[in-house]
């Protein structure tokens, strides 16, 4: 009786691993490192004092994959695997609709073909695209994503909808995360960016540690408090929980599911610095740029409907999230590199 994570040694996903062996799950992880090192299954050892089963398998690959089925007693699922980065997605589309739907149905046809019927899948605010309003509710309106990252995670949502009406047995819950940030309070696991780093978070994090000068905000005429945008930062530990939530929630075989992962409040990116800086006693520089394309006013989530139907709410806030990522960052200021 095991609990398979793709992508379990990424941010997410690792975080959501220490939780599951924390609350006595038998973990099997499967990842292709392509975005992830091997040193975080050694954190996670060191954190919960076990180390969970691994796979260097690409879920694309399904004759790799199926020997994974084939070896471990798998009764549920979570899927992490896929890449993430809005801006790559525009440059390399193909890679992203065969990366990230590609081992989304290779992993449906391996659980058909196991009988597994359990599955929690990762979805995103991006799929209510540029609303109308907020805070968004699971019922509001999606599509209109701006760019193929956002459109796969919509294609997927499609299918797995499909999926559920096709199979009565399969069951699934959709999570919708709003914006993670934070790290694990031992900081010895945290969020690891490649390059420079798409979002705010990371890049408030390497401005801190010296690793860049100084933030660019993104436009301060947007029509929010202060006219930098505003988002719904949940702390990574929070969310891992949210996953468990959600498998506990899987036993009731309700069907397909949909949840909103977020803390319902708006926090706006000047926010987030003084936040950080109160937070760390850390200065962070910051200059007012452009907008960027493709962001939006306001995005926050309306998460009562994870709270009445999994009772999951968010504990920690963005004070608690500032003092983790800046701890993780300061005791790995190469993240999971030596
Ligand atoms: P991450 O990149 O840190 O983790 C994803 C993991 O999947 C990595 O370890 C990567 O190596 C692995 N992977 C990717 N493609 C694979 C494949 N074909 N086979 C095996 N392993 C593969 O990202 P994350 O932030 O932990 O996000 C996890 C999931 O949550 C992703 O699906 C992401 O799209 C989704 N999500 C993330 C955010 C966010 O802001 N971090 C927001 C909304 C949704
Ligand atoms: C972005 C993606 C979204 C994806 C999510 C998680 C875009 C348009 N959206 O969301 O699809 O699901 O990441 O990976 O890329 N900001 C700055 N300076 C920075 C970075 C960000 O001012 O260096 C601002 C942005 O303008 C935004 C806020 O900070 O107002 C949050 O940005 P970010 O962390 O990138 O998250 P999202 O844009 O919400």
């Amino acid at each position: 009786m095991s609990v398979l994570v793709t992508g379990g040694t990424g941010y997410i996903g690792s975080h959501t691993v220490v939780d599951l062996l924390n609350n006595n799950y038998d973990v099997v992880i499967v990842d292709n490192y392509v975005n992830s090192k091997p040193e975080v299954l050694n954190r996670i050892k060191t954190i919960t004092g076990k180390m969970p089963k691994f796979y260097e398998v690409d879920c694309c690959d399904e004759n790799a994959f199926r020997k994974v089925f084939e070896k471990e007693n798998i009764t549920d699922v979570i899927h992490f695997a896929g890449l993430k980065s809005v801006g790559e997605s525009v440059q390399k589309p193909g890679l992203y609709y065969s990366n990230n739907i590609g081992s989304t149905l290779t992993l449906l046809k391996l659980m058909h073909e196991f009988d597994v019927n359990n599955l929690v899948f990762s979805s995103s605010a991006t799929v209510y695209g540029v609303p109308d309003h907020v805070p968004l509710k699971e019922d509001d309106p999606i599509g209109g994503c701006t760019n193929p990252y956002g459109e796969t995670k919509l294609d997927i949502e499609y299918i797995l909808k499909y999926e559920t009406s096709m199979c009565s047995k399969m069951n699934v819950a959709i999570l919708r995360y709003f914006n993670p940030i934070g790290a694990h309070k031992s900081g010895l696991i945290g969020e690891d960016p490649q390059g420079i780093p798409n979002n705010l978070m990371p890049y408030i994090t390497q401005v801190a540690v010296g690793k860049r000068e100084h933030l660019n905000v993104f436009g301060n005429d947007y029509h929010t408090v202060d006219g930098t945008g505003v988002r719904d930062y949940i702390h990574v530990v929070d969310l891992a929980a949210g996953h468990l939530a959600a498998l506990r929630k899987l036993t009731e075989k309700p069907g397909l599911v949909i949840f909103n992962l977020g803390t319902g409040k708006g926090t706006s990116v000047l926010e987030l610095v003084t936040a950080f800086e109160n937070a760390n006693n850390i200065k962070i520089p910051y200059v007012i740029c452009p907008r960027r394309p493709g962001d939006v006013d306001e995005n926050y989530a309306d998460a009562s409907k994870a709270f009445k139907e999994m009772g999951w709410e968010a504990k920690l806030n963005i004070v608690d999230a500032c003092r983790d990522s800046w701890n993780w960052q300061k005791n790995n200021p190469k993240g999971y590199d030596k």
